[in-house]
């Protein structure tokens, strides 16, 4: 594996081999052992031309918990102001000695484009690719999801048995086509509920059972409601009447929590809009997965770097 595009590629042996090298690198920093071995004298480049807290950070701390140089580049104050293309951008970074570029950016397809396209011979990681896919989120996610509701016995298991409900603005979300994929291989059975707005075109053919509201979706008694913002910046035009019937129809609120069973979860992959999506009540609960899914990111994004780069040594 040279490359970490989406989650469509894995196999069901090689999502599991990546859950486990994830659970490895999260012991490994819990228990302040010493992982710098991993990739020490190697130099990862952050390539972000959107913005991000999250995915950038944990990408950058990943990489210096393995033992490599970080560089980071943000479109923002970058000569793409003075007409840089994104080839003459990533060639500069690995003339400067990127052996890997993380790459953000606003295009559906453009980690792919950059891989297909040859300009570089760096490792790429897609971090994010327009509303298409948003692979290592989906990977800290399931890893959370096996955690959580598999618990310390879940190292070498699938997701069998586990049913999750992804919810809300599905059309734009590259966190959800990730997740679907992935946790589809790993054998959840995982529905969609979005309002009919926000659904994308294909749903149906994705094979995923749809909801039409969310309480109907609550009513199938998911073990896993995972929650997506609804990202006004790629809205155009009115994608549902206004915020309040938005938070009514579809806010993951604490009546609607009530609903689900006893161990039941709340995701978001961040950042959230409290009030509108999620109620404070529900992100801040005990039930909501939020800050663990961040600190879970670290060890995934450690795991899918080792994993890429490792084998260069
Ligand atoms: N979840 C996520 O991708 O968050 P950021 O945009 O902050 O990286």
């Amino acid at each position: 594996m040279k490359h970490f595009i989406s989650t469509r590629e894995l196999d069901k042996a090689e999502a599991i081999s990546l859950l486990d090298a994830t659970h490895d690198m999260a012991v490994a920093r819990a228990t302040k052992e010493s992982s710098k071995t991993g990739l020490q004298g190697m130099t990862i480049a952050n390539v972000f031309f959107e913005d991000s807290t999250r995915t950038r950070l944990s990408f950058e701390v990943a990489a210096r918990a393995l033992g490599a140089d970080v560089i980071t580049f943000t479109s923002a104050g970058s000569s793409v102001s003075k007409g840089e293309s994104l080839k003459d951008t990533l060639k500069t970074l690995e003339a400067m000695g990127a052996d890997a570029i993380v790459l953000r950016h606003a295009q559906s397809g453009s980690a792919e484009t950059v891989v297909r396209s040859g300009w570089v011979g760096s490792h790429i990681v897609n971090a994010g690719d327009g509303t298409h896919e948003h692979p290592t989120q989906a990977l800290l996610d399931a890893y959370t999801v096996r955690c959580r509701l598999l618990g310390s016995t879940s190292q070498g298991r699938d997701l069998t048995g586990v049913s999750v409900v992804i919810a809300g603005d599905v059309l734009h979300s590259r966190v959800a086509r990730s997740n679907l994929w992935l946790l589809s291989t790993l054998g959840a059975t995982v529905s969609v509920a979005a309002p009919i707005s926000l659904q994308p075109r294909g749903l149906a053919g994705m094979g995923v059972q749809t909801f039409s509201t969310l309480d109907d979706a609550l009513d199938s008694d998911p073990q896993v409601v995972m929650t997506l913002r609804v990202q006004r910046e790629r809205m155009s035009s009115g994608f549902f009447p206004n915020e309040s019937e938005y938070s009514r129809f579809w806010g993951m609120t604490a009546p609607r929590l009530a609903k689900l069973g006893d161990h039941a979860i709340v995701m978001h992959p961040g950042p959230m809009n409290r009030g509108l999506e999620i109620s404070s009540s529900v992100a801040d609960s005990a039930r909501s997965t939020v800050t663990e899914q961040v600190t879970n990111g670290v060890a995934a994004r450690m795991a899918v770097l080792q994993r890429i780069m490792g084998g260069n040594r």
